[in-house]
């Protein structure tokens, strides 16, 4: 049989690429071959991201670009997968471009909705209809099963995989898509991720990313026992090959919140690293967002995670503009960034997301010059923090995993001809650029820090 060629674009998160390479690998398994441009290929696939407005406009441009190519090769069979494809539903396909649309807990779908769709001629949707239902047995079986199946590291870098531990999520944070094109948080049990790990050792993957949009209010109950993220913490460091194991995201909540410290602390493949975002540092607007916690809860938090870990790293995010947000609330958020003393923190503006409460029931007030100017100061504010942070590598060694070439010149390329730029990255999470040679991608190096950046590190191989 032909091979038929396909390609496949992913925007937003960590989840995104995880789908992609999902259904990269059951395509290449269904006589499908991977192809480079989308004008050369039988079927293109646009995972979509629906988190902000701006993701959103992203991937209506890619299907903007693939319009032409259509016009030219209307034999091109076009999915919109993701969040994007769940969210908007078949108002994707009015405009004839587009001949799959398939949400994200409907992935395991898209091989035959490629076959069906060229065989037949016709447009075909698959989404949940009530996304925030708990899915049916079956359903959840064979998303655990493509999980297990094609789950792998290839197109991922080198000697890295990640592995989902839990779908969806039950916060219901006032501005978020997430729980209503993801669906309800529903942990994988501990034996399938653990035997994926190992398959994924096997393979010589050294750093397992295990998944969750709130990774730390994994819980899987079966036969009178609980099991939760520091168990699977436990049971991933068991597994031989894998020499790290890092968790994201993390939800500011007590429960499991020291166990899950602890575990760090014991285990040494367990990287000391947290992603926790507080998204806002004014009481008022957190409870507006309907988080549940106060910024000094959240500061507790930390605090007991520093105590546990002393070396730990710990990264934030924080929304800029949410509706109501005064200066003062946001000199309250300045003043929680610079308390919370974050490795690095990822800004972001308000944006508002039809279908969530934020958007039924509060007024987008802030305009939009202020949200740029906030996002720049806090960014400017994060450079303080970070600086000093960075400094105290200066003459440390440091242990790395080498990730891939570099693709900007930091460093003077004088100070080592013969060798190309690498980045790679510490336990903790610091970017280290260095010159070594590229067959070191993929494993550990000792780096001496020679110079260094607020977000980054530079050094010199150790032999
Ligand atoms: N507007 C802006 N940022 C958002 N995020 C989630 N929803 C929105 C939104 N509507 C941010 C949060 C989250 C990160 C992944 O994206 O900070 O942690
Ligand atoms: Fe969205 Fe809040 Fe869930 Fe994170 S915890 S995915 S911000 S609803």
């Amino acid at each position: 049989m032909k091979k038929r060629l396909f390609h496949i674009k992913s925007f937003g998160c960590q989840m995104n690429k995880l789908d992609s390479s999902l259904i990269a690998s059951a395509l290449r398994d269904n006589n499908w071959t991977q192809g480079e441009r989308p004008e050369d290929c039988d079927a293109v696939i646009i995972n979509t991201c629906s988190v902000r407005a701006r993701a959103e406009e992203k991937a209506l441009s890619a299907i903007g670009r693939i319009r032409h190519i259509k016009k030219t090769k209307p034999s091109l069979t076009v999915a919109v997968i993701g969040c994007m494809a769940q969210r908007m539903g078949s108002e994707l396909l009015a405009g004839g471009i587009v001949d799959i649309v398939c949400g994200p807990a409907q992935i395991p779908q898209v091989p035959n909705l490629l076959a069906k769709t060229i065989e037949t001629k016709t447009q075909n949707i698959a989404t949940a209809e009530k996304i925030r239902s708990r899915p049916t047995k079956n359903q959840h079986d064979m998303l655990d099963d493509f999980e297990r199946t094609y789950d792998s590291d290839t197109d991922n870098i080198p000697s890295q995989a990640f592995v989902r531990v839990m779908f969806g999520c039950n916060n219901m944070c006032s501005y978020c898509i997430v729980p209503y094109v993801r669906g309800p948080e529903i942990s994988r049990p501990p034996q399938t991720i653990i035997e994926q790990i190992k398959k994924l050792a096997g393979n010589g993957v050294k750093l397992v990313t295990l998944l969750g949009q709130t990774v730390n209010s994994y819980e899987y109950k079966a036969g009178g026992k609980t099991n939760c993220l520091a168990d699977l913490l436990e049971m991933a460091s068991e597994v031989d090959g894998i020499e790290w194991i890092r968790f994201v995201t993390s939800y500011p909540s007590e429960k499991y919140f020291d166990r899950i410290c602890s575990a760090m602390a014991a285990l040494p493949k367990v990287c000391p690293y947290l992603h926790i975002p507080a998204q806002s540092g004014s009481d008022r607007i957190l409870k507006a967002m309907n988080r549940r916690y106060s910024s000094s809860q959240y500061l507790d938090l930390l605090g007991r995670a520093r105590e546990a870990v002393p070396n730990i790293a710990i990264a934030g995010d924080f929304i800029v503009g949410f509706p109501g947000e005064k200066d003062e609330d946001f000199n309250a958020t300045a003043e929680l960034l610079k308390a919370a003393e974050y490795k690095n923190c990822f800004i972001f503006k308000y944006s508002p997301r039809p279908g969530t409460e934020g958007h039924k029931q509060l007024t987008d007030d802030v305009p939009m010059e202020i949200k740029k100017r906030r996002n720049v100061e806090l960014l400017a504010v994060q450079k303080q923090v970070s600086g000093p942070l960075s400094e105290k590598f200066l003459g440390k060694t440091v242990r790395v995993l080498v990730e891939s070439l570099s693709k900007k010149p930091h460093l003077n390329q004088s100070e080592n001809q013969s060798h190309p730029q690498l980045v790679s990255r510490t336990a903790d999470d610091w970017i280290v650029v260095f010159n070594g040679p590229e067959n070191l991608t993929g494993q550990f190096a000792n780096i001496k820090i020679t110079k260094t950046a607020p977000l980054t590190l530079f050094g010199q191989l150790e032999q």
